[in-house]
């Protein structure tokens, strides 16, 4: 869950590197580097820490060069250190890489390389590809066609980049499982993981795909397969806008993305509610609308926050659509030969789009037949690429690695997709109607929540220094909780475990005293009189409650220490509404603690490694 990008031109490439690193440093931030071409010698700048300490470094160098690589780490193979940060080289420094992704078979590929008298500097897996390369090399092979050799003998995933001192008027790129773009610009061109990194420069893109590399030189590109078969690649114009992925005046950008939800909310529903219908016009899912009504099953897969929106949609099929539906684990999916057949439809939720589980599990469920459809945020992504139809969240970019907004519309599409099968199905145009009007005012419901901010922050005032936390929810509320606790988990590593409220007395119980800080899921919906007693439970052991309830109930202040009052919606909506809050205690308990909410330890945005 690297962050790589190249720079090939007649600008000094120096700073456009290091802007991109910054702009990739969400995708991880534990060590960086960068390389360049100083007339026919490589120039190597590494740094353990963040973008900003390389930048330090590379300034007091007062560096220039029209060609050049960097990378932004998020060890797997290899402490962080300065060594073990990228680019690596092969024996004479002649040719320099960055490497996103994990080489499964480097032990394999290492032993050989040493048996052949190469000597290893690092601990990462990464350092095999230099050497490897080189062995090509040293047999006459030029560049392109030594990478092809090299990576036709490589297991894993990879997005890599590579400069070589003998071939200096080209970078050479592939890609296989992390994703990996080229930028196009005037006498110039760019590599990145990602679009952000080479935004400020250029709109268009072409991405690569698996099993691609790509050579690029100041004035052009061309692609062709490790194989040397020639791609033609589509040139995308990127709609995205600079603007859109700055903080745009907020402290973090998780704060500006809770605050920014009322309008990716819009976004996510706009031009897709049939008020008059009572229906939804799912464009990407047109062509498939029939097949994935008349499913005799359904799956949701995926990871962490997304798994949690699949679990909400769980409830939301059944209950709309009443075509069993099964939330799975992607990781778990992906390798326990899972019954599945072309009369299942399985969903694949994931903001990044490059989840390397869920990915992974789409492909599994592919081959064996089923309507594989993607749920995705992020525009052009793998997963979105791979899916046989889908629908994006329009959520626009997310770069707090704590999701929030992603989320919120996650639950949209959700809710778009259940009207869309349910009008195919048993739900009249007046239940439709109902969820359509409804849907439509959620937007104005979560920016009046949005306004508790400084009421939710004394609250969290008061839990900073606690040590555990327990979320209960029953219902459509209890993905909610198991999201709450996640969010306050990621970024403010307090320990929280979210639960079904009626399971607490099958155990978690035991954990209530008055150090164990209680959240209750309670809005006044048919849970809401079983959720009370839930509470008189954790009140009796002297827990401390806090309750998001409903506006206008009052006899909840009775039972808890602390209340957020929201606006109340159809239950299927509801969690839309009921994570809100939740969202902005976890940050601010976050913040409280002096943490680095955007970038918490041990954490990255887009999970491109199993
Ligand atoms: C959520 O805040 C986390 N960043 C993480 O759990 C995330 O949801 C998970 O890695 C899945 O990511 P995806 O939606 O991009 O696939």
């Amino acid at each position: 869950m690297c962050g790589i990008v190249g720079y090939i031109g007649q600008r000094n490439c120096v700073p456009i590197l290091i802007e991109g690193l910054k702009r990739l440093e969400y995708r991880g931030y534990d060590s960086a580097g960068i390389g360049i071409l100083n007339g026919s010698d490589s120039v190597i700048v590494k740094n353990k820490g963040k973008v900003s300490l390389l930048q330090e470094k590379v300034e007091q160098l007062n560096l220039s060069s029209t060609i050049g690589i960097g990378h932004t780490r998020w060890a797997t193979h290899g402490i962080p250190n300065e060594t073990n940060a990228h680019p690596h080289t092969n024996t004479d420094d002649s040719l320099f890489l960055i490497h996103n992704g994990i080489i499964e078979n480097y032990q394999t590929l290492k032993k050989g390389l040493m048996n052949l008298g190469y000597r290893f500097r690092s601990e990462t897996d990464s350092e095999v590809l230099p050497h490897l390369i080189d062995s090509f090399l040293r047999k006459g092979n030029d560049l392109v066609k030594s990478v092809q050799l090299a990576l036709q003998e490589v297991e894993g995933t990879y997005g890599i980049a590579i400069i070589y001192t003998k071939e200096p008027d080209k970078i050479v790129a592939a890609r296989k499982g992390s994703p990996l773009i080229v930028g196009l610009g005037q006498n110039e061109n760019f590599v990145a993981s990602d679009v952000s990194a080479v935004l400020a420069h250029t709109k268009q893109v072409v991405y690569l795909e698996d099993g691609e590399i790509a050579v690029i030189t100041k004035n052009d590109f061309c692609a062709k397969t490790i194989y040397d078969d020639e791609i033609r690649k589509e040139v995308h114009e990127i709609t995205m806008s600079l603007e859109e992925i700055d903080k745009g005046g907020y402290p973090h950008f998780m704060l500006k993305e809770i605050m920014e939800q009322p309008e990716s909310l819009r976004n996510s529903m706009r031009g897709r509610i049939l008020l008059e219908e009572g229906n939804a016009k799912l464009g990407g899912l047109a062509d498939v609308a029939d097949r994935l009504a008349n499913s005799k099953r359904i799956l949701i897969s995926a990871c962490g926050t997304s798994w949690h929106a699949g679990l909400v949609g769980e409830y939301m099929f059944e209950q709309f659509t009443r075509i069993p539906t099964e939330v799975e684990y992607a990781s778990e999916f992906r390798y326990r030969n899972p019954i599945v057949g072309s009369d299942d439809t399985v969903f694949f939720i994931s903001q990044s789009g490059e989840t390397a589980d869920t990915l992974a599990a789409l492909r599994e469920a592919k081959l064996r037949g089923a309507l594989a459809l993607g749920i995705c945020n992020a525009v052009g992504s793998s997963i979105a690429r791979e899916s046989e139809a889908g629908v994006y969240t329009h959520a626009g970019p997310e770069i707090g690695v704590a999701s929030t907004k992603a989320f919120t519309s996650q639950l949209v599409v959700l809710a778009l997709i259940t009207l869309l099968i349910g009008r195919k199905k048993n739900l009249s145009i007046e239940e439709g109607k109902k969820i359509a009007s409804e849907l439509f005012q959620i937007p104005d419901k979560v920016e009046k929540i949005l306004k508790l901010n400084s009421e939710i922050e004394s609250i969290a005032s008061q839990f900073k220094d606690a040590k555990n936390f327990l979320y209960l929810g029953r219902g459509y509320n209890f993905p909610v909780a198991l999201e709450g606790a996640l969010k306050l988990k990621e970024i403010s590593y307090i320990h929280a475990e979210g639960y079904p409220a009626a399971e607490m007395k099958h155990g978690p119980i035991a954990l209530i005293d008055e150090d164990m800080p209680v959240v209750f899921i309670a809005p006044q919906d048919s849970t809401y009189e079983k959720i009370k007693s839930n509470i008189q439970e954790v009140k009796a052991r002297g827990g401390k409650i806090i309750a998001v309830a409903s506006e206008n109930d009052n006899e909840i202040d009775h039972l808890v220490d602390y209340s957020i009052k929201i606006p109340d919606a159809i239950e299927m909506l509801r969690p839309i509404l009921t994570v809100i809050p939740l969202q902005l205690l976890a940050y601010h308990i976050a913040v409280k603690k002096g943490l680095n909410v955007d970038q918490p330890r041990n954490l990255a945005k887009s999970v491109t490694v199993e």
